[in-house]
């Protein structure tokens, strides 16, 4: 009798052992997507060809040159646009010299190879359960894609929890054919529920552990979500969100063809942390004189005439007439979220295509980038802070460079100032 429930418990060790060795295979799989997730999907798509800060990289194999520049590029794309690369120095300029992140010290080969072969693998489409599938306009595959490990390993202890109490009733049944067969008494058969309690009281250390893994998953998650918060929900990524707006204002003729700087008409984005819309007066300096356009003729600029009162015919002003143009915001951050402009463009010296994509190619203003919290963390984690001739940072250099002396290759990432504490970002 015995015999047979060891047999039975055998059969299940091997189940586990061998369920445990697919979890963990299927986790070597994901390396590369989550590398890829960590490092490259704030400013790329994998499989699609959208222009997020960087390009998609959809058939990307097909226009970089062939061998092992991509690999090269991806470790340390600087060293390569500073060489005089000509394909680096192409694609540089052609993306409005938004610069990507250096990865040396950080990825090495094995890291990229696994990262290009997600690339090179196109998702498998996973039916997205309710609105979900278009949550991402990036990846909107991906997410479905890997289950958490974590979720496994929760459902491992649940399957295991049954599994013991199943076979504890199945021990029960055969000692009572024994016992019956020698006509002792019965063990009374008990329910489900009434085995697993039983199993429970009797196995309090163990269910101690269950219980501190499952509140560390909990946490875990809970963790994950907020650390993601605008990913997952879709309701609040607000990535791709082009609004019409009340004029067919193009930055592509302003900021592009006519090459005006963006400070002449975001003017405040250097001294405050708004970098501010210009009012109707910026525009009246130049369509004072600028009275047609190159695509909508006198359509669209007298809108702008119509909102102060202008009249191009005599060249006076109305002054009863004050209607200011209504732009409709692209960018929406909520409340109690603190952004800096001057804090980024000024003293980070991030560049604005970085966060806004290219504007120079826009007819019509978008967001570029996710603007979650998690995409606020990942790049705080990985910038370094420029310290080196910043005023801003004399002082603290030093004094960093004292705490962390004698360490090798420390990074002063944003992170390390605090860019990561809840309150820098949270009123
Ligand atoms: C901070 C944003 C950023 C991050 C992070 C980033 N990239 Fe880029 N990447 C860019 C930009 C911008 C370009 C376009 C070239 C340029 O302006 O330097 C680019 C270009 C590329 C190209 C060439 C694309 C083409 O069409 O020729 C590849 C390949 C690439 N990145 C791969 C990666 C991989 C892999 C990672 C992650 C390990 C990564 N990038 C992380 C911004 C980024
Ligand atoms: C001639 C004036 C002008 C210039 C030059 C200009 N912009 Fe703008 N920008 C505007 C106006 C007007 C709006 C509001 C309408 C819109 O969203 O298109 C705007 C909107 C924006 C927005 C979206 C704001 C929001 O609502 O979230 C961003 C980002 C932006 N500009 C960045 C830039 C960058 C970067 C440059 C330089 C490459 C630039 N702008 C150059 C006038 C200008
Ligand atoms: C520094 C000069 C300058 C400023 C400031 C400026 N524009 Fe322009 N705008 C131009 C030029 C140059 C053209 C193109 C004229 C041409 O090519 O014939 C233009 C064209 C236009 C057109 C016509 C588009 C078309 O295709 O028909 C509109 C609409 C327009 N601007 C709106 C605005 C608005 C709104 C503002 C203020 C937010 C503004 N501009 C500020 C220089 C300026
Ligand atoms: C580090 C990322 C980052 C950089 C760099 C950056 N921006 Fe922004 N920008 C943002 C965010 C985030 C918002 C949304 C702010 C909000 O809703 O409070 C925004 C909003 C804007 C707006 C809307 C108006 C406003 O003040 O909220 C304009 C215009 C704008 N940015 C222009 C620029 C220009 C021009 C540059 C370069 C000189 C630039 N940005 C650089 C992240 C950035
Ligand atoms: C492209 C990279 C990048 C992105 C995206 C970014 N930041 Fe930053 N952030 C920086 C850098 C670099 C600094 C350090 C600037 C400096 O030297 O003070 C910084 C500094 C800050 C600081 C000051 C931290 C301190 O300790 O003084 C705050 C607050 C902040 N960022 C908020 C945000 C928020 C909120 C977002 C998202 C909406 C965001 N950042 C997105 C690069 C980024
Ligand atoms: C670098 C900036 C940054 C830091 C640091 C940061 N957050 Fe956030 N947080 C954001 C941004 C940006 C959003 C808005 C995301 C959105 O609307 O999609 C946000 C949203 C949230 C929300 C969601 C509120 C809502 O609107 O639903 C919570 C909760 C939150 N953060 C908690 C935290 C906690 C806790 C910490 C510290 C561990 C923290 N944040 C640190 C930038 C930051």
């Amino acid at each position: 009798m015995n015999n047979q429930a060891a047999q039975i418990s055998l059969k299940a060790l091997i189940a586990l052992v061998f369920s445990v060795f697919i979890c963990s295979n299927s986790l070597n799989a994901q390396d590369g997507e989550k590398l890829f997730k960590q490092n490259c999907a704030v400013c790329h798509s994998a499989h699609t060809d959208q222009m997020s800060t960087g390009p998609g990289l959809k058939g990307v194999f097909d226009r970089v040159p062939k061998g092992d520049w991509i690999t090269k590029w991806i470790i340390n794309n600087e060293k390569m646009i500073k060489g005089g690369d000509a394909y680096a120095t192409k694609i540089y300029a052609q993306y409005g010299k938004a610069a990507m992140t250096v990865f040396e010290g950080q990825l090495n080969e094995k890291d990229v190879a696994a990262i290009l072969n997600y690339i090179k693998t196109p998702p498998v489409v996973v039916a997205a359960a309710g609105g979900n599938a278009s949550a991402d306009s990036t990846e909107p595959s991906e997410k479905t894609n890997g289950i958490d490990p974590l979720f496994l390993i929760l459902g491992f202890i649940v399957v295991l929890i049954i599994l013991l109490a199943s076979l504890r009733s199945v021990r029960t049944s055969l000692q009572n054919s024994n016992n019956r067969s020698e006509r002792i008494d019965e063990i009374p058969e008990q329910t489900f529920w009434q085995e697993v309690k039983e199993w429970i009281t009797g196995n309090r250390r163990l269910v101690g552990v269950f219980v501190i893994i499952i509140s560390f998953i909990g946490m875990k998650s809970c963790w994950n979500a907020c650390y993601n918060i605008g990913v997952y929900y879709d309701y609040k990524t607000q990535k791709g969100y082009k609004p019409e707006q009340p004029i067919k204002f193009s930055h592509k003729l302003h900021a592009g063809e006519n090459e005006i700087a963006c400070q002449y008409c975001h003017s405040s984005v250097e001294k405050s942390r708004h970098a501010g819309i210009p009012s109707v007066n910026i525009c009246m300096n130049c369509h004072k004189a600028i009275q047609k356009g190159p695509q909508y003729g006198e359509k669209e600029i007298a809108k702008i005439y119509a909102a102060n009162g202008f009249d191009p015919k005599t060249a006076t002003y109305d002054n009863s007439i004050q209607n200011p143009l209504k732009w409709i915001k692209v960018h929406n951050l909520p409340d109690h979220v603190y952004f800096n402009h001057s804090q980024h463009v000024v003293v980070g010296k991030i560049e604005c295509s970085t966060c806004h994509g290219n504007l120079k190619e826009m007819t019509v203003a978008e967001q570029k980038v996710p603007l979650t919290m998690k995409w606020c963390i990942e790049c705080h984690r990985k910038t370094e802070v420029v310290m080196e001739g910043n005023a801003y940072y004399d002082r603290l250099h030093k004094a960093l460079k004292e705490k962390y002396a004698g360490v090798q290759d420390v990074k002063f990432t944003v992170e390390k100032i605090g860019g990561l504490e809840c309150g820098k970002c949270h009123y």
